[in-house]
């Protein structure tokens, strides 16, 4: 039975004149009415007037010659090859595709209707399945469309099956100026769900100025759509993009320790994350209730069903929710630490047994972290050996490694040239102690042996620092409190060596004056006598783990997934997806909202893996906040503006990308900066399309609403900075989105997929220091011991079993490409693959991904590029654009996909 308004137009009962063309679908397997009337229109043209009657036939009325339209839907279905998930295979829904009652397609037309000045008619008709294929099934209707209805700028579907289906893409053939292609790559909801039909609108991008009439109206309802009332509880369909303040890392309710502030607001300024609409907590009003399954997100933005365990997010999902529980129940003690170095090598020989009754599953999606030992049948978890052990077995214990690292390691954002001396911190001296550094000018000439002048050095811009002074300081007294941690200020100080290597000089570890006691600072240096080499490596671990937290909260989480998510909500709710610039946008946004409501419910939450394994513990998401006040601007976010915030670049015209870098040899900045010349190229070429005048940037009123929006709603608590940019000109919107796009791709690659390579054998990046120096208010019993074991003293200070563990299946996750990972630049998007000049400057830039490639594997293969290449180096391959599946090394997703 088709639907009521279907019907109405054919029914017998009725006799009234056919006012307009007749519109009508059928479908294979219609109804005989609508059969009848498909034949006819085959074989009867030009017919010339129409009145409704029980003779069917004769009710057709056109003035001109209608069109037969073939709409086919392509429907994904699952990577088992069932539809289970899709619910389309069983049930209620298999007699609805007997029945051809499926999908309802509406075709809306671009013109409005001359006569009444409204939208016209649609015409309607009901998608059939003719196909099922390993991954797919096809949905087919022919529709009758008069001569005269203008282009199809849209098709309306409803999905008449009780559960969503995941729609790829509809088809229109046989219209006179060529096939009609609408990419949805969306769920539809069932109706009886959601009454509300889908909109889908053709893969032609209009400016809102240049929105043919009969789409104006439904381009703005669609947009209020997804931006919701911004009430009650979100439902898994739903689509609504909405904002809220992190007020969900907390669970006062199951137990009052794990109450957190709330990030967002005037206290703890933060950027704003997707609204749930969850309750409130019973015990804490203002904070939202934990929930046992994944938080809310947009429909679109998770598309974990359609290919179950393939994906990154669902791999992560089981890590977190099966594996990590287990290997809670298998370490006894969670404070207990390694014996002995040597044990730390047997996580990648022996494992660690792990009971996994009931979770077999787990072992076939973790293959390479979980690992059967066949005589017995038990499971262990064993981790992959590095690339950096298995190339160099001390390469952590190496200072130049350490050194270089900073450059082509996976926090390349931590280092930063020295320009003032003496180093002096901003801190209140009354609350924090004096402001000056310890590490004066006459110690860096010992170090450098006469090389040259401390002055020279300065002048010359030979130093660098690692600063962690002033940002960790003010949380020293708290962290102190808690159990199993302690923290302290640090500065690491580098030499530019004539080879362009960077060689660590100092390192400074401070403790503000504090339960009565005055401020400590000390400062070790590389030496050649026992006791000052152990205290060295000592203070190292505090600046790894230091650098662990930047690395990991900072330059990863914050600047990346965080930052990301309202340009993400501020485009869904104000460009529509018509708009070019959503169309360019929107690859880039792929599963990173998925991806940070998986990290708000496992990594960031009270207690979660953050929390429970790095140096900070239970702050450390207050001590992220302030890092997004104190350090995050827009404007310094796109690389060649951070490479000068940083003092590693300075202008130049003359120089490649217009930028003279501070270290010639800096991997990071020399691959990341052909990434960037590529994308903004691109982007540029984009734009200008779009933007052909300068005036229409301005008088877009989509884009402005989003730009405003990201600014004013989703970074709210930093909305009166100066430094955020306006969209006046083409220009301001290429560098605008190129530092999104650049955000979203070659920054968030730099720092994500090398996690493993460096932090996967955690003595090179422990996540935490648990112990004070052993200088620092020792007892006599202290020192005694560290004199007679500091390796003992070194294995407490690293993180414990327990913490060790779970970060390094974490990072191992976490450095994994998906195999259906989207790379820069690999895949056209159907919507510019149909516009020749959006294709062919795609294809270039295509092509400069591919000659970045060869860069890159060039210059790793230049032994003068000592920070990238030598002896028991792992090369520099981050920022290369294309990678396999797994755990690379290499390859820049589109996206913040994990
Ligand atoms: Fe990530």
């Amino acid at each position: 039975m088709l639907k009521p308004q279907v019907y109405q137009f054919y029914s017998s009962k009725t006799l009234l004149p056919l006012q307009k063309p007749f519109l009508n679908g059928t479908g294979p397997f219609s109804l005989p009415v609508a059969s009848r009337l498909s034949s006819f229109n085959k074989t009867r043209k030009n017919v010339k007037v129409g009145f409704f009657s029980q003779n069917i036939e004769a009710a057709f009325s056109f003035t001109q010659k209608a069109v037969g339209v073939k709409a086919t839907v392509t429907v994904k279905q699952t990577v088992t090859g069932s539809l289970a998930n899709l619910g389309i295979s069983r049930g209620l829904d298999d007699i609805q595709d007997l029945l051809g009652r499926t999908l309802l397609l509406e075709l809306v037309s671009t013109d409005l209707d001359p006569k009444t000045g409204l939208e016209k008619e649609r015409i309607k008709g009901y998608a059939r399945q003719v196909s099922k294929e390993d991954e797919e099934v096809k949905y087919e209707v022919k529709i009758e469309v008069p001569a005269d209805f203008g282009e199809i700028g849209a098709v309306v579907v409803e999905n008449e099956h009780h559960k969503e289906m995941f729609v790829q893409d509809i088809v229109l053939d046989g219209l006179k100026n060529g096939p009609v292609n609408v990419n949805c790559v969306s769920w539809v909801h069932s109706k009886y769900d959601n009454p509300q039909k889908r909109v889908f609108f053709t893969n032609k991008s209009y400016l809102p100025s240049e929105t043919p009439s009969g789409l104006k109206k439904l381009r703005r309802e669609e947009l209020e759509l997804l931006r919701g009332d911004g009430q009650g509880e979100r439902k898994s369909f739903d689509r609504v993009y909405d904002y809220d303040v992190y007020n969900d890392l907390g669970d006062p309710d199951s137990d009052l320790s794990k109450k957190r502030p709330i990030l967002g607001g005037k206290e703890f300024p933060y950027p704003r994350r997707c609204r749930t609409g969850r309750p409130q907590c019973d015990t804490d009003p203002i904070s939202e209730k934990r929930t046992t399954i994944l938080p809310y997100v947009p429909r679109d933005e998770v598309f974990s069903d359609v290919k179950l365990l393939t994906f990154s997010t669902n791999y992560l999902y089981c890590l977190l929710h099966g594996m990590i529980p287990s290997l809670e129940s298998a370490i006894v003690d969670a404070n207990v630490g390694f014996p002995s170095l040597a044990a730390i090598e047997e996580l990648f020989n022996e494992g660690i047994n792990l009971p996994l009754q009931g979770k077999g599953f787990l072992k076939s999606v973790m293959p390479r972290l979980i690992k059967t030992i066949t005589d017995g049948g038990d499971s262990v978890l064993r981790f992959e050996t590095p690339p950096t052990v298995h190339k160099d077995k001390l390469f952590w214990y190496r200072d130049e490694e350490f050194a270089r690292q900073t450059l082509a390691g996976c926090n390349p954002y931590g280092i930063r040239l020295v320009t003032e001396w003496p180093v002096k911190s901003k801190l209140d001296p009354k609350v924090y102690g004096p402001a000056e550094s310890a590490i004066t000018k006459d110690l860096i000439e010992r170090q450098i042996k006469g090389y040259m002048t401390a002055d020279k050095a300065i002048k010359e811009k030979k130093l660098f620092i690692l600063d962690y002074h002033d940002w960790l300081l003010p949380y020293v007294k708290k962290v102190r409190e808690l159990e199993g941690t302690t923290l302290y200020g640090s500065r690491t100080l580098f030499f530019l060596n004539p080879d362009e290597t960077l060689r660590p000089l100092a390192i400074e570890l401070t403790r503000p004056p504090m339960d009565g006691k005055p401020q400590w600072k000390e400062v070790y240096t590389p030496s050649w006598n026992s006791t000052d080499v152990w205290l060295w490596r000592l203070a190292k671990v505090h600046v790894l783990a230091h650098d662990s937290y930047h690395h990991q909260l900072v330059s990863h989480w914050l600047t990346t997934h965080c930052c990301t998510e309202p340009y993400i909500l501020a485009a869904n709710r104000q460009l529509s997806e018509m708009h070019p610039i959503y169309r360019l946008l929107h690859p880039h946004f792929r599963y990173t909202m998925e991806t940070n409501a998986l990290g708000r419910q496992f990594l960031i939450n009270a207690d979660g893996i953050i929390e429970s394994s790095f140096t900070p513990s239970k702050y450390s998401m207050e001590l992220n906040s302030l890092a997004y006040d104190q350090e995050w601007r827009f404007d310094n976010q796109g690389l060649p503006a951070d490479l000068i915030s940083r003092g590693m670049a300075t202008e130049d015209p003359t120089a490649p990308h217009g930028l003279r870098l501070a270290i010639k040899d800096y991997p990071f900045a020399n691959d990341g900066l052909i990434l960037w010349d590529a994308i903004k190229q691109w982007i540029s070429e984009y734009v200008t399309y779009y933007y052909p005048k300068a005036s229409f940037v301005e008088s877009d009123e989509e884009l402005q609403a989003w730009w405003t929006e990201v600014r004013t709603v989703g970074h709210i608590d930093k909305k009166d900075e100066p430094w955020w940019p306006v969209l006046k000109t083409p220009q301001d919107l290429i560098d605008t989105l190129t530092t999104i796009v650049w955000v979203c791709s070659g920054h968030h690659a730099s720092v994500n997929f090398g996690q493993y390579a460096y932090a996967g054998y955690f003595p090179n990046r422990p996540t935490i220091a648990r112990t004070k120096m052993p200088t620092e208010d020792s007892t006599e019993e202290e020192w005694k011991f560290f004199w007679d074991n500091p390796e003992a003293v070194l294995l407490e200070c690293f993180p414990s079993q327990m913490q060790a563990a779970r970060v390094m299946a974490v990072w191992d996750v976490l450095s994994s490409h998906s195999p259906d990972e989207e790379y820069i630049g690999e895949k056209v998007e159907p919507s510019w693959a149909e516009n020749p000049l959006i294709k062919a400057a795609f294809e270039r830039f295509n092509g400069k991904l591919k000659e970045l490639e060869r860069i890159v594997d060039e210059r790793n293969a230049d032994t003068n590029l000592k920070n990238r290449s030598g002896a028991g180096i792992v090369p520099y391959e981050f920022l290369k654009p294309f990678s396999e599946p797994g755990v690379t090394g290499k390859g820049v997703p589109n996206s913040i996909s994990i």
